[in-house]
């Protein structure tokens, strides 16, 4: 292939996966199947290692949906990851029931089981040992993901004594409960992350992350329901749950056993209601014949087998008027447009508000005013328009576009190359900006301000109190002022201004986090302070020395040196530093276990399967090592992991640096 026509396939490719993860992660409407999407990754994966100089800094092979980096060894399952034929209504289930009844005769019962909505994991079990887990992939083989998948609490890690053999399989579902979810999603948006469209894609999005310390900080769950063994143990799937779950598995407690369809359907009805009181998402029911040689007499499609199938339940759907769209200016500048809605009743609770995403969205939809729409809840928490009633639509109805301009301050909006939202650019001008960027920087998880909360934010704002974070700091020259203010004693004054006083302490971490610099959320934030230990440090720092620390990709390196490059955010943070805030890293206390390598130098870069980057770095700085920021001919030596950026290995080959493995390193230290 020439240059130039892989330069064309790569930028096609990219923007056409770019496409595909936001209809599968932010929309939740894929329009290509899993298997697709992979092969295509693959196809821009290979070219890109070919011709690097056309790889996009922000290319889907590097995010997937926003966290994905697919990267792992593939696995062949041993027992194929079959999927299961699905009904819709009673008549399918009693042909289901007819089809079963004419293989094997009447007699035989049913175990019914909630049908989670999240992604099958098989995990294997060697002498009571987790050893390996791997997704369903594409039912022939999956990703290894044992290290994420270690991270779950509630899948042991070794089992109690029991009798269980030893080598087997079980299969299950990981997912996240809907409050982890809706919490966890919220601080994607505090941070300027797209958020996920429903619990399912975030538990995807999470497992299939590189760096299992941060999924570990995503709380997932995992029900089991299929045990695998090479010799059968037990005489029906029923005995089989009660089994795993005595060795300490987390089988669902809802399974009920059936001994006709009647009572599946009234276990089917049952739960149709009883879904929306769960703390998870289920979809739909699934019927298992219970008896194993019943199971085996029935056997399998090409697909699925003939013993089991599921129930889907219908989404519930209404109709309802469309009032109006607004739109909501976050702190970023990102632009939400949001639907107002006649108040309807939905799946047990009144909805009155829909979220339409973005631009594209609003495309899709084309709403016209006064237009009924259809509004689901499905898998989502936040009711979704699904598609317009196009009867009921008056012909000289106006079609509603989306804004040019900023809703709060008129300013011509801004969508930056392969993103969906539109920005407001004016980020020092726009009052939602301004306030809720200041707001972020009190928040709990920033600087966690005492006596000082949102209103009180906003009302000092009115009032022309305050307009940057430093202000905050100056408040205490203006007591006279505040005390005039309505409902503002001098008591809360006092503990207003301690509060202030007292988060001059914080860590410089919370107050990188607190300037709300687009992508830096906590993780990424700490991660900087630890590597470039200064503000001064990380303003200086070039787009190469960026790139070299912890979980700093393009796009964030991208974001800091965009943000540090505007001489108002340097002035506002040489104010702060006047102010008395902390700039400068705690230093932690290195014990010096040897100076096995004193003199020597290193980069670690990658990823390691047995430690963590700050791992091996408190290992190297323990025993005398120095770390540096890039690749120079001053390196001694390159730790190299899986992953590492082919920029690197180049720049370290031709400068004939030395490139080992973490195990050669720690080689060097016994
Ligand atoms: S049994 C061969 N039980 O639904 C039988 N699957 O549409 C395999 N699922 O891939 C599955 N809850 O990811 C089974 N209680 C349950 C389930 C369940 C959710 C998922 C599973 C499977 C998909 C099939």
């Amino acid at each position: 292939m020439s240059p130039a026509e892989a330069k064309t396939q790569i930028e096609s490719l990219t923007a056409e996966l770019k496409q595909h993860s936001y209809n599968y992660y932010v929309l939740a409407m894929p329009v290509i199947s899993d298997f697709e999407f992979d092969k295509k990754l693959e196809t821009l994966t290979a070219l890109e290692k070919q011709f690097p100089e056309f790889a996009d800094p922000d290319s889907p092979t590097q995010k997937v949906g926003g966290d994905i980096t697919k990267e792992f060894v593939t696995v062949k399952h041993k027992w194929p990851m079959l999927s299961l034929g699905n009904t819709y209504n009673e008549q399918e289930l009693l042909d289901f029931d007819q089809r079963i009844r004419k293989a094997i005769g009447d007699n035989f019962e049913y175990v019914c089981e909630l049908k989670f909505d999240g992604l099958s994991m098989s995990l294997t079990y060697e002498d009571g040992k987790l050893i390996r887990a791997v997704t369903r992939g594409d039912g022939v083989q999956g990703d290894e993901v044992t290290t994420n998948v270690r991270t779950i609490n509630t899948i042991p890690k070794k089992l109690k004594q029991g009798n269980y053999p030893e080598h087997f399989e079980i299969r299950g579902e990981v997912f996240m409960h809907l409050k982890a979810f809706e919490r966890l999603n919220n601080e994607r948006v505090e941070n300027g992350e797209p958020p996920y469209a429903n619990p399912r894609n975030f538990a995807s999005g999470t497992i299939k992350m590189q760096d299992s310390a941060e999924v570990a900080k995503r709380p997932l769950d995992c029900f089991l329901y299929f045990l695998y063994t090479d010799k059968p143990l037990f005489k029906t799937h029923w005995e089989s749950l009660q089994a795993v779950k005595s060795w300490g598995f987390h089988v669902n407690e809802h399974s009920e056993l059936c001994s006709s369809i009647n009572d599946v359907f009234a276990f089917i009805a049952l739960w149709d209601k009883k879904r929306f009181d769960l703390s998870y998402d289920i979809d739909g029911i699934v019927i298992k014949v219970n008896n194993f040689n019943q199971q085996q007499e029935l056997g399998f499609t090409a697909k699925s087998p003939r013993w089991a199938i599921s129930y889907k339940f219908k989404a519930e759907r209404v109709q309802t008027e469309l009032l109006s769209v607004n739109y909501q200016v976050g702190r970023t500048g990102a632009v939400t447009p949001v639907a107002n809605l006649k108040p309807v009743l939905l799946a047990g609770t009144t909805v009155k508000r829909a979220t339409l995403h973005n631009a594209n969205e609003m495309l899709r939809l084309d709403l016209h005013e006064g237009d009924w729409v259809f509004v689901e809840k499905g898998g989502e928490i936040i009711p979704k328009i699904i598609s317009v009633n196009l009867d009921k639509r008056d012909a000289s109805a106006p079609a509603i576009d989306y804004i040019t301009n900023c809703p709060a301050c008129n300013t011509p909006l801004k969508r930056q190359e392969g993103e969906a939202a539109f920005y407001c650019p004016n980020d020092e001008g726009c009052p939602p900006q301004i306030v809720g960027k200041m707001q972020h920087f009190i928040g709990r998880k920033a600087m966690n301000i005492d006596g000082l909360g949102d209103e009180t934010i906003e009302a000092f704002y009115q009032r022309g109190f305050i307009r940057h974070i430093s202000d905050i700091y100056a408040l205490h020259q203006h007591v006279d002022k505040l005390k005039k203010m309505e409902r503002f004693g001098e008591k809360s004054i006092n503990n207003m201004l301690e509060g202030i006083e007292k988060s001059k302490q914080m860590p410089f971490e919370k107050v990188l986090f607190g300037l709300g610099i687009r992508y830096i959320g906590e993780t990424v934030a700490k991660k900087l302070t630890i590597h470039f230990k200064t503000i001064d440090n990380l303003i200086a720092a070039t787009f190469e020395e960026l790139v070299v620390a912890e979980e700093i990709g393009e796009r964030i390196a991208h974001s800091l040196i965009e943000y540090f490059s505007n001489p108002k955010h340097l002035e506002e943070i040489q104010k702060l530093k006047a102010q008395g805030l902390q700039f400068v890293a705690e230093e932690k206390e290195v014990t010096l276990h040897s100076d096995l390598l004193a003199g020597k130098s290193f980069i670690i870069s990658g990823v390691f399967e047995k430690y963590s980057r700050d791992e091996l770095k408190d290992i190297i700085e323990q025993n005398g090592g120095k770390i540096l920021s890039s690749i120079s001919p001053k390196l001694n030596y390159l730790v190299a992991g899986d992953n590492m950026g082919p920029s690197k290995l180049e720049k370290a080959t031709k400068l004939n640096i030395p490139i080992i493995s973490d195990e050669e390193l720690l080689g060097m230290i016994v």
